[in-house]
C-alpha cells in the first residue's frame, strides 16, 4: 500500500489517498481548536493519544458488532481507513448536562440524566453546526429516515459501551460526539474518532476534567489531562 497525494486537510487530522481505492489515510496532528475555529493552540502529542485511542476503541466496537472505518494502525499518528461519505451530522451523545446542553437549557453541569439523550448538528463550518432535528436532516437530503434509525441505535450502543469502559478506569463520560459515513455499499459504519478532542471525561471522585475542555477553558493542565486518560485506558486493556 503506498500513500499518495493529501486530499483534504481539517482541524486536528490530514486525510491521504492510497493506490487502493477504497483506503485512506488519515494523520492526526497536534493543532487544537475550539469555537469553530476562533480559538487555536497545539496540545502536544495529542494526535498519538487520539489516533491511538480512537483505534483501540474502534476495534473493542467492531467486537460488539458495531461497524466502523478502522481497518490497521499504520503508525503512531497515522491509521488506514476505509473510504466514505461522511454524512454531514454531528452525533452527541449525553449522560449528563455540561457544555452547550447546560447554557441553551439554563441547567448547572453536572445534572444526572435518567436517560441519556441524542442530538445532531448540521456539520458545517460556514454556518457554526447549527443544531438540527431528525425531520430538517431528512429534508436536506442530510441522510434517509432509515439511516438516521441506525445512527441512533450505534449511538446509543457505543455509549453504553463506553460509560461502562470509562467507569472501569474512574472516569465518568458526559458526552461525546460521534461521526458516521457511508460505504460504497451503503452501510452505515462509525467514523472520525473517539477522543478527549471529542469526549467530556471527568475523574469520577474528583469530577476534574480530563479532556478537551481543558483548552477551550483555559484550565492549564491539558497535555496531563490527554495523558492521565490515556494511561487509564491502557491500565484497563
Ligand atoms: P457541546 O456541549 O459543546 O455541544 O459539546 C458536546 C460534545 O461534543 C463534547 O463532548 C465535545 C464534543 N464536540 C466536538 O467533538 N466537536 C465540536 O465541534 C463541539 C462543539 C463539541
Amino acid at each position: 500500500m503506498r500513500i499518495l497525494d493529501q486530499l483534504y486537510e481539517g482541524k486536528a487530522k490530514k486525510v491521504f489517498a492510497t493506490d487502493d481505492p477504497q483506503l485512506l489515510v488519515v494523520r492526526y496532528k497536534d493543532d487544537a481548536t475550539a469555537f469553530n475555529g476562533l480559538k487555536k493552540g497545539t496540545i502536544s502529542g495529542k494526535g498519538i493519544i487520539n489516533n491511538q485511542m480512537s483505534n483501540f476503541f474502534m476495534e473493542r466496537l467492531e467486537a460488539e458488532g458495531i461497524q466502523t472505518h478502522f481497518v490497521k494502525e499504520l503508525d503512531k499518528r497515522e491509521t488506514l481507513v476505509k473510504k466514505v461519505s461522511i454524512v454531514p451530522l454531528e452525533v452527541i451523545v449525553r449522560n449528563i448536562a455540561a457544555g452547550s446542553f447546560s447554557k441553551r437549557y439554563g441547567v448547572e453541569e453536572g445534572l444526572e440524566f435518567e436517560q441519556p439523550t441524542i442530538e445532531f448538528s448540521y456539520k458545517n463550518d460556514a454556518l457554526g453546526d447549527p443544531l438540527i432535528n431528525e425531520y430538517h436532516a431528512v429534508a436536506l437530503s442530510l441522510a434517509t429516515r432509515k439511516e438516521i434509525e441506525q445512527i441512533k441505535r450505534y449511538a446509543f450502543e457505543i455509549n453504553d459501551f463506553l460509560k461502562k469502559f470509562w467507569k472501569e478506569c474512574g472516569i465518568t463520560l458526559v458526552d461525546f460526539k460521534l461521526e458516521f459515513g457511508r460505504l460504497e455499499n451503503g452501510a452505515i459504519v462509525l467514523a472520525d474518532e473517539i477522543s478527549p478532542d471529542t469526549s467530556r471525561l471527568w475523574d469520577s471522585k474528583t469530577h476534574e476534567k480530563l479532556d478537551k475542555d481543558r483548552f477551550r477553558r483555559d484550565l492549564g493542565g491539558v497535555e496531563e489531562a490527554y495523558d492521565e486518560v490515556m494511561k487509564r485506558m491502557m491500565r484497563h486493556e
